[in-house]
């Protein structure tokens, strides 16, 4: 059986005359996680709600979990956890009440469920804030909430939309702790989107670094040193290079072509 869990094939999305995804390729291997990266509007969650089937494909297409958008969207639902880029909890209802109604919503039996939400409050260190209402959580114990709701199925595929957007750095040490964990004890997928680049070095194997719709660069942080030709670059250098090379769509390919050029004859 082939370790690759997500296939993104020639991917296309529009708004109007407006192409948000222009020809988008990647494919991820089972138990990797795989980062979005790129600037406000470089089509980062299109891209994620296109693979969790919330907005349909214009052109391409998409495999995941051996799955074809075109033809199993809903084995590919069943397939994968989405935590969104906005807020997903209802903050009157305790943590307990938030896991419990999703469980429902997966269809989970009554002794069945019990079972996963305790098992999923020790997984995401919820277990003594269970019963308080969410609204008295902090962001970081929120953020581990949403990702316990959107795993209670068991997953293969996790999308994390900018996971740690407004925490504190302890905060997000935590929700990263349990990122890893769920990678590498449960061999779960992660793909996610982030602006922050250490997390992106923290946790990532290999990152999309996409703008205006397109992926710039692919691959582990070496291979977009290698790429730049700078083998020394921090990972704010990698960003700021590729998130340029579409800017003045040939301008800018001609500048990198000739920046390459440069790095090439300085050795
Ligand atoms: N429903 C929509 N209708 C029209 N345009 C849209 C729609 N959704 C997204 N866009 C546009 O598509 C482009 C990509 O948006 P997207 O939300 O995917 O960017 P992003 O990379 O996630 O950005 P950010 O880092 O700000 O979250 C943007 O120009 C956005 O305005
Ligand atoms: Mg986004």
């Amino acid at each position: 059986m082939s370790d690759i869990t997500v296939r993104v094939r020639n991917v296309s999305k529009r708004f109007g005359d407006f192409y948000a995804v222009r020809n988008v390729n990647f494919e991820v291997q089972r138990g990797e996680c795989f980062g979005l990266l790129g600037p406000n509007g470089a089509g980062k969650s299109t891209t994620i709600k296109m693979m969790t089937t919330l907005l349909p494909i214009d052109e391409g297409d998409i495999e995941i979990a051996g799955y074809h958008y075109a033809k199993n969207p809903t084995r590919i639902r069943e397939s994968i956890g989405y935590v969104p880029q906005m807020l997903s909890v209802d903050g009157t209802l305790t943590g307990y009440e938030n896991l419990l109604l999703f469980a429902k919503l997966f269809g989970l039996q009554k002794k069945e469920r019990e079972r996963r939400i305790e098992e999923i409050l020790q997984l995401i260190d919820l277990e003594e804030a269970a019963d308080q209402p969410v609204k008295s959580y902090s962001g970081g114990m929120i953020r581990r909430l949403e990702i316990g709701q959107a795993i209670l199925h068991r997953p293969q595929v996790l999308f994390l939309d900018e996971p740690t957007v407004g925490l504190d750095p302890v905060a997000r040490r935590g929700v990263w702790e349990h990122i890893e964990k769920l990678q590498h004890e449960h061999n779960m997928t992660i793909i996610l989107t982030t602006h922050y680049m250490d997390e992106a070095e923290s946790l990532c194997s290999r990152i999309a670094m996409m703008n205006k719709g397109q992926i710039a660069a692919l691959g582990t942080i070496e291979e977009l040193r290698e790429q730049m030709g700078k083998p020394d670059a921090t990972m704010d250098d990698i960003f700021a290079y590729f998130a340029g090379h579409f800017d003045n769509q040939e301008g800018g390919m001609k500048n990198v072509a000739r920046s390459r050029r440069t790095a090439k004859r300085l050795g």
